[in-house]
């Protein structure tokens, strides 16, 4: 594949969103057996990269200064182990990460980062690697990296790593809204009571709103009080968003970003407006879910 020496890569890395998550048991290293419903937003971070005479990572956007530009960063991590893998073509490349969503905050951020990363590197890097290799890169470094490397709607078991992409799944309109509080996921997971609990109902075609939320009335997201033990605004985060006449309420991951199901867009912006409105301070965004991924 020719490259041109300046192209510019740019890719979205969408908000992951668990519309259901069951804990269903845990492996001996510690990590816990899941059973998600996820969806990626048409809202994100958004990754750009380019070929340059050294390797550069450069940080904005409203959520970028509470992230490390280091090495720990799990873009660099991300950029790191594909050229392992790959050294003979890993030529040194400038990255930006533009930081739209809040850090540690359940709706996958660093793991929708570093999975960005893969896809665009393997395509200025011309790798020619299938989304199995990247997925497997990506699982090193995080248990959502290989989800987030889909980006459309899918169920994900095991500790997150067993993908099943939805053939079919709707357009939902939803509002995302965090208070302010960024959450150890680890913290959470140790802090869980019960560890068996049932996996997700045998899953349905979905193929309207409706059939979505009747399904997702018989689900749960089992983080949900240990996060909230943990993190006494999420309460209040659940009343705000009730109080907007959403069809469904619930938290994404381990919190504490909550999203709300609306029967429309109109109805997920003035949710949005509402929110803004009462409270200024919060990170608050009216999006869709989304069925393409990168
Ligand atoms: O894999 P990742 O670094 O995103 O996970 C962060 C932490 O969350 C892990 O160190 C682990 O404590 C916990 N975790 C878990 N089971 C999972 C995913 C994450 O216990 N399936």
């Amino acid at each position: 594949m020719l490259d041109s020496l300046d192209r510019t890569i740019t890719l979205t890395a969408p908000a992951k969103i668990n519309l259901a998550l069951h804990v269903t048991g845990r492996r001996s290293d510690g990590y816990h057996l899941l059973d998600s419903l996820v969806v990626f937003a048409g809202f994100g971070d958004r990754i750009s990269v380019k070929r340059a005479a050294l390797d550069d990572f450069a940080i904005s956007g409203p959520y970028g200064h509470a992230l490390p530009d280091d090495a720990s960063n799990l873009v660099l991590k991300a950029r790191d182990a594909l050229r392992a893998v790959f050294p003979d073509r890993a030529t040194p490349v400038a990255i930006h990460l533009e930081k739209h969503l809040p850090v540690a905050s359940g709706i996958g951020g660093g793991s929708t980062d570093a999975a960005a990363a893969l896809t665009a590197l393997s395509s200025l890097w011309a790798l020619d690697v299938g989304i199995d290799t990247l997925a497997a890169i990506g699982l090193q470094l995080g248990a959502d990296i290989p989800m987030c490397l889909y980006g459309q709607p899918l169920i994900a078991r095991g500790v997150g790593e067993e993908i099943e992409p939805m053939a079919t799944f709707p357009r939902l309109p939803l509002l995302l809204a965090n208070c302010g509080a960024s959450i150890s996921t680890p913290q959470v997971f140790a802090a869980l009571d019960k560890r068996d609990n049932p996996p997700l109902p045998a899953l349905r075609a979905m193929r309207s709103l409706d059939d979505v939320c009747d399904y997702l009335k018989a689900t749960h997201n089992h983080l949900f009080q240990a996060t909230r033990a943990l993190t006494p605004g999420i309460d209040d985060t659940i009343a705000a968003l009730e109080r907007t006449s959403p069809r469904l309420v619930r938290m994404s991951g381990s919190g504490a970003t909550c999203f709300g199901i609306y029967d429309s867009d109109r109805d997920a912006e003035e949710a949005a407006a509402k929110l803004r409105r009462d409270h200024p301070d919060w990170f608050v965004v009216a999006t869709h879910s989304a069925m393409e991924g990168n």
